[in-house]
C-alpha cells in the first residue's frame, strides 16, 4: 500500500492490511476527512496509540495496477484496543467517496478475526446519538445498544451529544453478513 492524491475507487476490490506506524499518515488524513466536526489524530498520535499494547488496527485500500500506472488508494481504517477478553473500537472512517461500498464491514470482519483468535470475546465502544450511517453499521454487524453516556463527545461549535454504548459478543452468531 502506498499513499496517492486519487479518489477512491473500489471497483478494483478491497484488501486490508494491518495499519502500522507507516501508514498513519494516510490514517491521519482519512479521520480529518471523516470526522470534520471533531478534533482529529494527528500521524504521531495514532503511532502512540498503536504503541500501546494490545493496540491494533488495519488499513483497507483499493489496489493499483502497475501496468496502468494506477497507485494503491487509501479507503478507510479502524483501530482497535484490546485488554484481557475485551476490546474497544477506538475510530472506524472510511473515504467519504468510498462510503456504502462495504468497507466498514470488511474492517470490522478483519477485526473480528483477528480478536477470535486472540481469545477476546466481547467488543465494545462508543458512537455519537446523532451518527445515524454509524449506528446502522454497528446494528448491521451485529452490536446492540447497552447503555447512553450523557453529552459525551463536545463539537467544535461547542455542541454537546450523548453517545450509545454497543456491545457485541463474538461467540454468537450473525446471520447474513459472514463475519
Ligand atoms: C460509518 C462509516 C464508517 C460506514 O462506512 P461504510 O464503508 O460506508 O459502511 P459499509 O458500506 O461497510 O456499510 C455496511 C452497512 O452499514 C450500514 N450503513 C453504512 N452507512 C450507512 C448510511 N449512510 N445509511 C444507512 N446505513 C448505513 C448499512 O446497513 C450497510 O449495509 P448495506 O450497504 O448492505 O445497506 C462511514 O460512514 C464513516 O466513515 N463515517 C464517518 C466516520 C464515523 O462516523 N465513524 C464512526 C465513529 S463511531
Amino acid at each position: 500500500m502506498s499513499a496517492s492524491s486519487h479518489q477512491p475507487e473500489v471497483e478494483d476490490g478491497i484488501e486490508v492490511v494491518p495499519l502500522t506506524a507507516a501508514f498513519c499518515n494516510v490514517a491521519s488524513a482519512l479521520h480529518a476527512e471523516g470526522f470534520e466536526d471533531q478534533d482529529c489524530w494527528s500521524a504521531d498520535e495514532m503511532i502512540a496509540l498503536l504503541d500501546v499494547p494490545g493496540a491494533f488496527g488495519f488499513l483497507a485500500f483499493a489496489p493499483g495496477n502497475e501496468a496502468e500506472n494506477r497507485l494503491d488508494i487509501p479507503l478507510g481504517f479502524i483501530q482497535m484496543q484490546a485488554v484481557l477478553d475485551e476490546a474497544e473500537i477506538n475510530t472506524i472512517v472510511v473515504a467519504k467517496e468510498a462510503r456504502k461500498r462495504g468497507v466498514a464491514r470488511k474492517l470490522l470482519s478483519a477485526t473480528f478475526d483477528r480478536l477470535r483468535e486472540t481469545g477476546v470475546g466481547r467488543v465494545l465502544l462508543e458512537v455519537a446519538d446523532d451518527n445515524a450511517p454509524a449506528i446502522a453499521l454497528y446494528r448491521d454487524c451485529g452490536f446492540a445498544e447497552i447503555g447512553r453516556r450523557k453529552r459525551y463527545y463536545r463539537r467544535k461549535s461547542g455542541r454537546e451529544v450523548d453517545a450509545l454504548v454497543m456491545e457485541r459478543d463474538l461467540g454468537a452468531c450473525v446471520l447474513g453478513w459472514g463475519d
